[in-house]
């Protein structure tokens, strides 16, 4: 028989633990990559509309689904819409092994450029820096490493890992992203930075390619569409107010992000280093580990504290984001098949690594599995969650629980109708552009 189920100790222990699983590599070095591909401005206007007309709602889909079943995705949906619905518990949990693989990989050159930035400095030459160090063997040694730091927190449980990391790294984080925006703010020439950032380029609203871009942000920002959310609020006790919480960590997800673009921008622009953000050799999706090395080299003797920081800043957001993926996983395989954390996280863990190889050995695998698994496969997800809830699921107001019932009428009317046309629309673009990218690789 299993152990009695663990919960969070209470307190600030779930939302930090979500904040953490939302606040990661995404809020820093993808959404800044498809804020400088999709015209600044107009992305930021789009990502805060998806935010809120299908990222809030599906959050709040999984919590309900999560806290109500006390079980990790696959039995939760079994529970509420029998076995005809396990296989949308199976999409999320090959959605986790996916995403991490090559998420660790781009972890990995972020905790190589902390460890070496601090203690030699950044080098001069980083585009050839890091064409060097984000394909190959080393880059495959850094990947591993890391993902032996996230097994070893999941393999501590709930409350003794994931918990009191996220409650000793969050607050540090959090302090690291601000103080270096105030010292963004005093560089000569920060300002030409923040009109870029803020500049919006209306007509771009309306281009279907920058709402996907902007949907499939969302969702990965927030870590919706994979049953993260929902595997957190398993462990969820009932008087936690979920619309309240999932408000939240809504708000510190898209604070975050945008105090992160604060530090970017101007850095880049008092630097002179603006126009290379938008690609070169390396493309955008590398241009941020490239141009800000760049940056940090070229301060002075600043540079390594700055650098230093803002990748030690890095690293942390994405270990926090890491354990979230690797807890579906590892809640799936405790629940359903009977195993100790510690071998759950071990096996799951030690074939994530497997996966993730081919991410290290050759970027435009990993471009491709964010693309399938970081944008795709999360729309889709998001699709059938909205449907499961909206339609399947008996009585989903009653399950939030609480005292207000204000606003839940339209957040089921949202689930029904609104969240899957947006969804399925994303997910046809979505489904072109990694394609798209297929065709790329295989010509
Ligand atoms: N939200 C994380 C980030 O912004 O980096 C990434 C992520 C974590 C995506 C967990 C999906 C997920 F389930």
């Amino acid at each position: 028989m299993n152990a009695p189920r663990e919960h969070w100790s209470g307190g600030l222990g779930f939302t930090l633990a979500a904040v953490g699983s939302a606040v990661g590599l995404g809020n820093m070095w993808r959404f800044s990559y498809m804020a400088a591909e999709n015209g600044g401005g107009a992305f930021v206007v789009l990502y805060v509309v998806m935010t809120l007309l299908i990222g809030l709602p599906v959050m709040l889909a999984e919590f309900t689904l999560g806290r109500g079943a006390a079980r990790s995705p696959i039995e939760a949906i079994g529970h509420y819409g029998g076995s005809r619905w396990k296989p949308l518990g199976v999409l999320f949990v090959v959605t986790g092994f996916t995403i991490l693989g090559y998420y660790s990989v781009i972890a990995g050159w972020a905790v190589r450029y902390a460890v070496e930035g601090l203690a030699f400095g950044f080098p001069a030459d980083a585009g050839a820096h890091f064409g060097e160090i984000s394909e190959g063997w080393d880059t495959v040694a850094w990947h591993l490493g890391f993902m032996a730091i996230t097994v070893f927190v999941v393999s501590g449980g709930v409350r003794a890992g994931i918990e009191r990391a996220a409650i000793l790294l969050m607050p540090a984080l959090g302090a690291m992203i601000i103080g270096l925006a105030i010292y963004a703010n005093s560089l000569e020439g920060a300002g030409a930075g923040y009109a870029y950032y803020f500049q919006t380029d209306f007509i771009q609203i309306l281009d279907f390619d920058v709402a996907r871009d902007a949907a499939g942000q969302a969702f990965f920002s927030l870590s919706l569409g994979m049953g993260t959310m929902l595997t957190y609020a398993s462990y969820l006790s009932r008087e936690h107010d979920l619309p309240q919480e999932a408000g939240l960590i809504a708000i510190s997800d898209f604070g975050i992000a945008v105090v992160a673009g604060l530090v970017i921008f101007p850095l880049l622009f008092a630097l002179g280093l603006e126009t290379q953000i938008m690609g070169g050799e390396t493309g955008t999706l590398g241009a941020l580990f490239v141009v800000l090395p760049k940056a940090f080299s070229s301060m002075g003797a600043a540079g390594p504290f700055v650098g230093g920081a803002f990748m030690v800043a890095l690293s942390v957001a994405a270990v926090t984001s890491a354990m979230s993926l690797l807890e579906v996983v590892v809640a799936t395989a405790v629940d359903g098949l009977g195993w100790s954390r510690p071998k759950a996280a071990i096996v799951s863990g030690a074939a994530i690594a497997l996966l993730g190889i081919p991410a290290a050995l050759d970027i435009g695998i990993l471009e491709l599995m964010d693309s399938v698994g970081g944008a795709l496969f999360l729309l889709v997800g998001g699709f059938f969650l909205a449907l499961f809830v909206g339609w399947r699921v008996p009585d989903p107001i009653a399950e939030v629980g609480g005292t207000r019932r204000a606003g839940l009428g339209l957040w089921r009317f949202l689930l029904r109708w609104v969240v899957p046309s947006v969804l399925l629309l994303m997910s046809y673009f979505q489904g072109q552009a990694s394609l798209e990218l297929i065709r790329k690789l295989a010509g």
